[in-house]
């Protein structure tokens, strides 16, 4: 049996991910900050006999790390999905930077998963699979200068620089614990329809639906093997440059 853990997992493609997973029948470790108030993430546990389970991480805290550390000692993980994320402040554009909002941003989306990959390193050495996963975003590619095609893509300056430094660190992990066996994949889920994107706003362009990206993703992380590990992928398998 598969075990894959989620980031993020209360909403958007972290949700779609775990929907997914959840009737491939893998077990599910679904994360998200506020359990609480996780209705889709809990009615699929609730319905999941025993093979979805919730668990509290908010990926920003590092107390909130150790102490998912704590609870999963031992529990072997063959899939770890970086997913949560955030777009980051207002204000990230070459005329004005919120200063906290750039370093909020590059916590989450950068920092943060390297913490909890270190942290549940010893997991995936007990996984079968051994698969590292981050969601990026072609926002990180220092090549592509037409990301989003909009003043609003352009301008996020914390968002482009944290999933750049989010994908330099992945390919740090992929070399450094190749010995280990673990398998790393870095991912651009595309322009999906999610809260991120304001998908529920009039005048969104966000054309993939969650559950397209999803499928994408969970069929690259399924593709992944050592001679492909550390390289950047769109969800339809295109690399995404550097
Ligand atoms: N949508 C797109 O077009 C697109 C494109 C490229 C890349 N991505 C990437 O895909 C990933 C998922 O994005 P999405 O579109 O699904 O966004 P979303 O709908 O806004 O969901 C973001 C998820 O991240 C969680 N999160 C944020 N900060 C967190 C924290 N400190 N601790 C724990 N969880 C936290 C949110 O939890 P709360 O509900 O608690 O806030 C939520 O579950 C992100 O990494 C994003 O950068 C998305």
């Amino acid at each position: 049996m598969t075990t894959v853990l989620i980031t993020g997992a209360n909403r958007g493609i972290g949700l779609a991910l775990a929907r997914q997973y959840a009737t491939d029948r893998a077990d599910v470790i679904g994360c998200c900050r506020e359990p609480a108030r996780a209705d889709a993430l809990k009615d699929l546990a609730a319905a999941s006999e025993g093979r979805v389970r919730v668990m509290q991480l908010d990926v920003s805290n590092e107390a909130s790390i150790a102490s998912l550390e704590r609870a999963l000692s031992y529990q072997p993980i063959d899939i770890l999905i970086n997913n949560a994320g955030i777009v980051g402040p207002e204000a990230q554009s070459a005329d004005s930077i919120d200063v906290e909002g750039w370093m909020t941003t590059l916590r989450v989306n950068a920092l943060a998963p390297i913490l909890i990959a270190q942290a549940l390193r010893d997991n995936l050495r007990r996984g079968f699979e051994k698969k590292l996963v981050a969601i990026s975003s072609d926002a990180g590619s220092t090549s592509i200068d037409s990301y989003g095609g909009s003043a609003l893509g352009r301008n996020r300056y914390a968002y482009r620089a944290s999933k750049a430094a989010l994908n330099n660190g992945m390919r740090g992990l992929a070399r450094d614990w190749a010995n280990d066996g673990v398998l790393v994949r870095i991912l651009n889920p595309g322009f999906v329809q999610t809260d991120m994107t304001g998908a529920r706003a009039t005048g969104s362009t966000a054309s993939i639906s969650p559950e397209d990206s999803a499928r994408g993703i969970i069929r690259r992380i399924a593709e992944l093997a050592p001679d492909t590990s550390g390289s950047f992928l769109d969800c339809l398998g295109q690399v995404v440059p550097w």
